[in-house]
C-alpha cells in the first residue's frame, strides 16, 4: 500500500508512535514542550505549588515519542488529600501539530491506569471537566488546593470509594 500523504503534501510513511515511562534523558525535550504549551504563566499555576512538595512518580509518568522525538508528556506525583494518599496528575501537553488525534486522552488513560496498578486509590488534578470528564473525572468539592483556584476545576478520579476531604499536602 502506498504511504499516506502527509499534511505537508509529501508522501512518506507515518513514523510510529510509541510510549515510554519518563526518563531523565527526556527532561530537556519535556521542558521545551511544556514551555511551548503553557507559556510564561506555567509556574504560576496552583498545581505547581503541589509539585514543589509532592514526590515525582516516573513509573506513572509517560512520554509519547514519534521517531524518537517527545511529542507528548504526562506527569504524576505522590501526594495526599488530608490523610488519604492520592496520585496528583499533571502537567499534560501534546505538541500543537499533533493535537486532536486522541493522543492527549491516551496519555491521561495511561497515567491513570499506571496509578491504579501502583495501588493508588484516587487521582486528583486541576483541569477542565469537559476534557477530563471523558476519562471519568468529576468535581472534587472537598479537595482544597494550595493557592487560588476555581473549585469547579479541582477534579478527581476514584478507583475506590474513599473520602477526599482536606488540603492537598505532602504524603506522610
Ligand atoms: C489538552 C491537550 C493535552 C489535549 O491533547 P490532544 O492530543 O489534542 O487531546 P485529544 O486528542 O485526546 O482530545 C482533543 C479534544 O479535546 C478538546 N480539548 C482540549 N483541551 C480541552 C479543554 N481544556 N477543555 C475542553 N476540551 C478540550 C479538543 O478541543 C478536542 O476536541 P474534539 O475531540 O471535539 O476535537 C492539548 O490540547 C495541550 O497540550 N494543550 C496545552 C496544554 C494544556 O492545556 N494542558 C491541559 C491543562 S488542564
Amino acid at each position: 500500500m502506498p504511504p499516506e500523504p502527509t499534511s505537508s503534501g509529501s508522501s512518506r510513511p507515518a513514523p510510529a508512535l510509541t510510549f515510554a515511562n519518563e526518563a531523565p534523558a527526556h527532561a530537556a525535550e519535556i521542558e521545551a514542550l511544556l514551555n511551548r504549551a503553557f507559556g510564561p504563566g506555567r509556574f504560576a499555576k496552583s498545581s505547581e505549588r503541589v509539585r514543589e512538595f509532592a514526590d515525582f512518580a516516573p513509573e506513572m509518568s509517560f512520554v509519547a515519542l514519534e521517531a524518537g522525538r517527545v511529542i507528548g508528556t504526562v506527569r504524576m506525583w505522590r501526594a495526599a488529600v488530608g490523610e488519604q494518599p492520592v496520585a496528583f496528575f499533571g502537567p499534560i501537553a501534546v505538541e500543537e501539530g499533533d493535537r486532536r488525534h486522541g493522543l492527549g486522552m491516551m496519555l491521561v488513560e495511561r497515567a491513570c491506569a499506571a496509578a491504579r496498578a501502583a495501588g493508588e486509590v484516587a487521582v486528583v488534578l486541576v483541569g477542565d471537566i469537559p476534557y477530563f470528564g471523558r476519562a471519568g473525572f468529576s468535581v472534587a468539592p472537598g479537595v482544597a488546593m494550595p493557592g487560588p483556584v476555581d473549585p469547579n476545576r479541582v477534579l478527581s478520579l476514584r478507583f475506590r470509594d474513599v473520602p477526599l476531604d482536606g488540603a492537598v499536602r505532602p504524603r506522610a
